[in-house]
């Protein structure tokens, strides 16, 4: 194990941000963290990195038990954060020279290092533009590199595509997976799911402080396989329709989001004709799909709620 915590616990006023968080990284995979607004992930990664202090709770970071005050354990820690954190009046490249020499890496090392980041993140060609002219993106993808350019063993990265274009996103997502081959272990936190679901080799889901399910992907949906997903869309949406998908029997969960409903089944309800059936005595069904499970069932079915706030329906 290079990192992990064990009953980990750390309340802010009230708020028990973590309550009893158990998992562990292995050398060498990406360990996705997934959550809502709020779950505890970024608080999961302070306490991890040793920037805030659990209440309790073991934590083990690059392999030894945690110490926050263990400056040459952090040399070998890469951390992302999920705010865009370099300086706006220095270069990109004056950047990667600031953070390198933080991390006590000098002279033409240290200048190969910046070149090949720079490289790695695909802003070589900006290398002296400020990143107040860049877009989210490539500002994205300057704060990856300050914490690649010491060449950490392990990465923590929170939430590193927010809001940014696909094109950014896929190449972030790329260069996650190439440096896993080079041998960086990884965390990475995300609500997006799918994302989660393309890179990670096991996946951690948490909800509201606590860690709800862990696994492989294949394990995780394997959990939720009795249960049946049907997603149908309608050609004319109404509240009321979903309360009568709800009333068909063996219907657990409805979401609706627009002409979207999405509806989950109890073990072998075999509801695929019924649905349609109640669906088209209300107008025409342009789609239907009674798909495989994914992570996004796996926490609905979990937590009753969708991951993320702007898809959650009526
Ligand atoms: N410094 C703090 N002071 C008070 N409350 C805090 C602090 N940091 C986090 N919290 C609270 O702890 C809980 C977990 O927050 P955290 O930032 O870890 O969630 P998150 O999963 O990273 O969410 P997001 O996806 O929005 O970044 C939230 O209820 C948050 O309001
Ligand atoms: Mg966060």
């Amino acid at each position: 194990m290079i990192a992990g915590m064990q009953n980990v616990v750390k309340r802010f006023g009230n708020v028990q941000a973590l309550d009893h968080v158990s998992f562990a990284i292995h050398e060498g995979e990406i360990l996705g963290l997934l959550g809502p607004n709020g779950a505890g992930k970024t608080t999961v990664i302070r306490t991890l990195a040793g920037l805030i202090k659990a209440d309790s709770g073991e934590i083990t970071l690059l392999g030894k038990k945690q110490d926050v005050n263990n400056i040459r354990l952090k040399q070998h820690l890469g951390l992302v954060t999920q705010e865009v954190t370099v300086f706006e009046e220095l270069t990109a490249e004056e950047n990667l020279r600031y953070f390198g020499g933080l991390y006590g890496v000098k002279g033409d090392k240290l200048r190969q290092r910046v070149k090949e980041t720079l490289e790695f993140v695909g802003l070589s060609e900006h290398a002296k533009k400020v990143p107040g002219k860049f877009s989210g993106g490539m500002q994205r993808r300057l704060n990856i590199a300050c914490a690649l350019v010491h060449s950490p063993k392990f990465l923590i990265m929170d939430e590193p595509t927010v809001g940014i274009d696909p094109q950014s996103r896929s190449y972030i997502l790329e260069s996650v997976k190439r440096l896993t081959m080079e041998g960086t272990t990884l965390l990475y936190t995300s609500n997006y799911m799918e994302e989660v679901q393309a890179i990670a080799s096991r996946i951690v889901i948490m909800d509201q402080g606590k860690v709800i399910a862990s696994g492989t992907l294949d394990e995780l949906v394997s959990r939720i396989q009795h249960e049946e997903t049907i997603r149908i869309t309608v050609s004319n949406p109404s509240v009321a329709l979903a309360e009568r998908f709800r009333a068909i029997q063996g219907v657990k969960t409805v979401m609706h989001n627009g002409a979207d409903y999405t509806i989950v089944s109890g073990a072998g309800s075999d509801n695929l004709n019924r649905v349609l059936m109640v669906a088209q005595q209300r107008g025409s069904v342009s789609n239907i799909v009674a798909d495989k499970p994914t992570l996004e069932d796996v926490f609905l079915t979990l937590t009753g709620k969708k991951l993320r706030d702007e898809e959650a329906g009526v």
